[in-house]
């Protein structure tokens, strides 16, 4: 998160005053010929969308994006203003000799170099920005000449820089090479920033491919106070040095991969305001202890190796707003000085080893706190006194409040004053009973206690309610209906009875999250499904529903997850559903469904073809028939992998919250909230169900399927050798079918196979040499009488005798380990905590995939 949007502060201030510079110097000055005409050409170069005032003869000093001074010379350009798409930049730019600020950022220059000549033009250039212009290739060395550069941006472009460019630049006092690629230039940019920019104040290299250690030199210079490195590969130490560095305001390392001790005089600094450390799992430390002048209002420690107590003086830092211990490893109990950080809005010290039964004392008095996270913790709120938070005028009324895991054993009634609540998370606890009526009427209580009732709509404010994994009982309570806000649900993993209530699915609430999973709901689902239903997760597996499934889901346009298995369903194939365009992952396992699959005859089957689908489960059912070709013709995106790399957004839902996919090599400190499938991978699931007929080789072009399983059927005919084909895949089962014929050769190519099962067919002949094959053992070929598997075995042995390399490399390497997770992250709604909280998972995201890469390309 930027704090201070420096650029924007920067551009801003030079926008006012060329305004000031319009405003008074209009009439005086008009614009020189010379200049004039220069523009002119320039605009020729350009596809802009806002170009109309650059019209020949009319004074370019009011042109839009252009300033001038008093003599009419042209002294700021700024192109962003007139939403450049295209073009080329040309040399009559620098006919402007005497531009003082200069941006062409924001613009879409599609890749071109910038100029590499007629930057000596420009004496007097002091401000330069071209980041986010789509630049492409190396920084040309000829603007090394710009001797009187303060201002240097080149941020967010696919730029390459030679650190000695900014050699003569002794005036800098910004620069900003955000997603810059200095990485082969790595021990000279230090050097080069330490001797040549004596008054640099603000160094921004985030995303930079810097690898190695950090400069250690920094301090040295006098008036650098801010610094921001993050997402490099920085994997040193922090020098002690830094602990000197007394200019130093902000300091932002997130996501490196930085070792051993954070010099904790860092802490101590008295200048600094902002410090972000986070994401940096190999770095340790602790907290020291803060004098009273400390300044600190921003500190992000989360995900490092940060251990220790927390000092009681910590109360010191009475300017502090903002503080994320989490995912460390921190212990020790919450010291009491807590309720001395008056300024506290966003507290998170979740996912940490602290210890001991606490209460909710800390808290109070922090009046400003909108959030609070203390979810797996160690902290255990068994005790939590019930006269909390009722009367006090001093106990914040926060927004987001998360006690996942904290050995609740009732929801606690302070609760029910919380009239601001968005979001609230109990899950993981030992809650029992009924879900109390009150959690309906949060907001009533602010009515009744105001004498005039302000606001004669009551609405409960609550968007996000998790309660899952606790031991409730009782019918989802008709209250639910009230919160109009609530777009995500999860009551799984409970013992909740009755039905599902209907206002869920209909008119008058917003969900876009239902997760019922895991309880003991019967009936039918409600049939009367709005047609403004805006549902992207429905769960409803392991309950007892019953009936047919309603037609009226198809209302549901966005739905990305229907999950309906194990229970009593009871319909015939919906392949109605086919034509949710955003459908990934459909599971009607365990149900009662029977008859064909597939889209009847004569229904225009292009469009039912589950376009989007990943997950396709329709195991231990009654479905019968023939697999025809047809019921293969869809699934496109298993032709074509929508899925990108290992780690992606999955699903955005528009108030903010959103579910993605992520391997679990890197699950890594996020707050998760609800895991889906523990293993999630493109799947086709066929399996103990009535199907006949023989496999449809079209299956063939589903190259990215990684699970395939039609074990328990009555299919016949030969195993067709386009399996071979699926090289992704990693587990197939045919067992228990009536297959004959030999096993294609073409199952050597299966080198991510990890599970095969082909028992209890008829096949014949031997097993083909080489793959995976030969690592199964007779579990996988049993029950086929006339199949010899030996032979294969004692061949790997010998290969192995004789260490031969080719075949134990392809037999040896076990398969990745792709299990991937949904992870649902949160990006809260609104203020100042929320919109950190908004960028931290973003974060995450972000850093776990450039993690994912490196280590990927690491091993090899
Ligand atoms: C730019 O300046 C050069 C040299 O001073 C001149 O030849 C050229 O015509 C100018 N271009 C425009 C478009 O004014
Ligand atoms: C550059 O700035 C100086 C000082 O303001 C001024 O005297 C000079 O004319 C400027 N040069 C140009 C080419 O405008
Ligand atoms: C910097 O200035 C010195 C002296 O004028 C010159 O020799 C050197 O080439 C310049 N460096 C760059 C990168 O322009
Ligand atoms: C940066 O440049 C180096 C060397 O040219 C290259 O190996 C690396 O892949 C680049 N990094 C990025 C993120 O483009
Ligand atoms: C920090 O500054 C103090 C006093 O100037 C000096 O004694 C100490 O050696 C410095 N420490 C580091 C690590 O530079
Ligand atoms: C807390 O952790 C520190 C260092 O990891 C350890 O020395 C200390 O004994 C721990 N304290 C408690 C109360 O567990
Ligand atoms: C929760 O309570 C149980 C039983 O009282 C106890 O064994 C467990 O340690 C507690 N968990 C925490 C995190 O305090
Ligand atoms: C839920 O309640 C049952 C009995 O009431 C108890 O056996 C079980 O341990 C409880 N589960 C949890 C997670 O507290
Ligand atoms: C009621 O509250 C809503 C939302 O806060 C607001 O837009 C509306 O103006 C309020 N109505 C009255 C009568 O205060
Ligand atoms: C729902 O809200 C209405 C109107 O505010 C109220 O009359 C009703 O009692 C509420 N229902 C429940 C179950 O809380
Ligand atoms: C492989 O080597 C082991 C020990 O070196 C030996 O006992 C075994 O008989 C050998 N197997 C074959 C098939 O040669």
């Amino acid at each position: 998160m930027e704090l201070f949007h420096f650029k924007f502060v920067v551009s801003l201030l030079i926008l006012l005053f060329l305004e000031i510079f319009l405003i008074n110097c209009d009439a005086a000055s008009r614009c020189l010929e010379a200049e004039n005409s220069a523009l002119l050409q320039l605009k020729k170069g350009f596809t802009a969308a806002l170009l109309e005032s650059w019209q020949p003869g009319t004074n370019c000093c009011i042109w839009e994006g252009v300033a001038c001074d008093e003599y009419g010379r042209i002294i700021g350009l700024k192109l962003s203003v007139v939403l450049i798409s295209g073009g080329t930049i040309d040399s009559s730019l620098f006919n402007l000799t005497s531009l003082v600020s200069l941006s062409l950022a924001q613009s879409n220059f599609h890749g071109i170099p910038i100029p590499d000549s007629g930057w000596d033009r420009l004496v007097n250039l002091s401000s330069l920005d071209l980041s986010n212009a789509e630049f492409a290739g190396s920084v040309p060395a000829s603007i090394s000449c710009l001797k009187k550069l303060t201002f240097l941006d080149l941020s967010s472009n696919s730029l390459a820089i030679n650190p000695m460019i900014l050699q003569n630049m002794t005036n800098l006092k910004e620069l900003i090479l955000d997603y810059v690629n200095v990485s082969s230039y790595r021990d000279e940019w230090c050097g080069v920033l330490v001797n040549s920019t004596p008054i640099l104040e603000l160094l921004s290299m985030r995303s930079c491919s810097l690898f190695g250690a950090i400069c250690s030199a920094l301090p040295m210079l006098p008036f650098l106070s801010i610094i921001r490195f993050k997402d490099n590969n920085l994997d040193s130490n922090i020098p002690d040095s830094f602990g000197n560095f007394s200019s130093l305001s902000e300091l932002c390392l997130v996501g490196n991969n930085f070792k051993g001790f954070f010099p904790y005089q860092i802490f101590q600094l008295r200048n600094l305001k902002y410090l972000y450390i986070s994401h940096n799992p190999t770095l340790s430390g602790y907290i020291p202890e803060f004098s009273k002048y400390n300044n600190l209002k921003t500190l992000w420690v989360f995900n490092t190796n940060f251990s220790g107590n927390l000092p009681n003086s910590i109360g010191n830092l009475k300017f502090l707003t903002n503080l994320d211990l989490s995912s460390c490893k921190f212990n020790g109990t919450i010291p009491s000085s807590f309720r001395n950080l008056s300024e506290l809005v966003y507290l998170d010290l979740s996912y940490n080893n602290f210890n001991g039964v606490v209460g909710l004392e800390f808290i109070d008095g922090l009046k400003n706190l909108s959030t609070l996270d203390i979810s797996k913790s160690g902290l255990s709120l068994t005790q939590l006194d019930a006269s909390i938070g009722s009367s006090s005028s001093s106990f914040p009324k926060m927004s987001i409040l998360k006690l996942v895991g904290c050995n609740l054993t009732k929801i606690p009634t302070f609760i029910k004053y919380q009239d601001q609540m968005t979001n609230l998370d109990l899950s993981n606890n030992r809650i029992c009973g009924k879900i109390p009526s009150w959690l309906g009427r949060i907001v009533d209580f602010k009515q009744f206690t105001s004498l005039i009732p302000s606001n004669t709509t009551s609405q409960s404010r609550l968007s996000f309610l998790s309660l899952a994994n606790n031991n409730l009982t009782g019918e989802i309570p008709p209250f639910i209906c009230n919160l109009t806000e609530l777009t995500i649900l999860i009551l799984s993993n409970n013992k909740l009875t009755g039905t599902i209530p209907p206002c869920l699915l209909e008119d008058g609430i917003s969900l876009l999250v239902l997760n019922l999973r895991g309880n003991q709901l019967r009936g039918a689902i409600p049939h009367g499904i709005s047609p403004k239903c805006v549902l992207r997760i429905i769960i409803l597996r392991d309950n007892k529903l019953e009936g047919y499934l309603p037609r009226s889901l198809s209302n549901c346009r966005s739905l990305e997850i229907l999950d309906l298995g194990n229970n009593n369903l009871k319909d015939k194939f919906p392949y109605w559903l086919g034509n949710l365009s955003l459908l990934r992952i459909l599971n009607l396992r365990s149900n009662k469904f029977y008859g064909l699959i597939g889209p009847p005859d004569g229904s225009h089957e292009t469009n039912y073809n589950f376009p989007m689908m990943h997950v396709f489960d329709i195991s231990s059912n009654n479905f019968s028939g023939n697999l025809s070709a047809k019921c293969f013709s869809s699934f496109k995106s298993m032709i074509t992998n929508e899925l990108g790399g290992d780690v992606y957004k999955f699903i955005t839902l528009n108030n903010g919250m959103f579910v993605y996919v992520i391997t679990n090599k890197n699950k890594g400190q996020l707050k998760i909230l609800q895991n889906y499938h523990d293993t999630f991978v493109m799947s086709i699931d066929f399996s103990n169900n009535h199907f006949e007929g023989e496999i449809p080789s079209i299956i063939g072009q589903y190259v990215y399927l990684q699970l395939l399983n039609m074990s328990q059927n009555y299919l016949t005919g030969e195993i067709p050798p386009e399996i071979g084909n699926l090289v992704q895949l990693e587990s197939l089962d045919l067992s228990r079918n009536k297959l004959y014929g030999k096993i294609p050769q073409e199952f050597v190519s299966l080198h991510f196979l990890s599970y095969l099962n082909l028992s209890y067919n008829k096949l014949v002949g031997t097993i083909p040499q080489g793959g995976q094959l030969c690592t199964f053992t007779n579990t996988s070929f049993e029950g086929n009488e006339g199949l010899h598997w030996f032979s294969c075995f004692n061949k790997l042995v010998l290969a192995v005798n004789n260490t031969t390399p080719s075949l134990p490399s392809l037999c040896g390497t076990s398969p990745n380990n792709r299990r991937y997770m949904i992870v649902l992250g949160t990006l809260f709604g609104v203020g100042f905590g929320g919109s950190i909280a908004t960028v931290l998972v973003l974060d995450v995201m972000f850093y776990n995939k450039a993690k994912m890469r490196s280590r990927r390309t690491s091993h090899g």
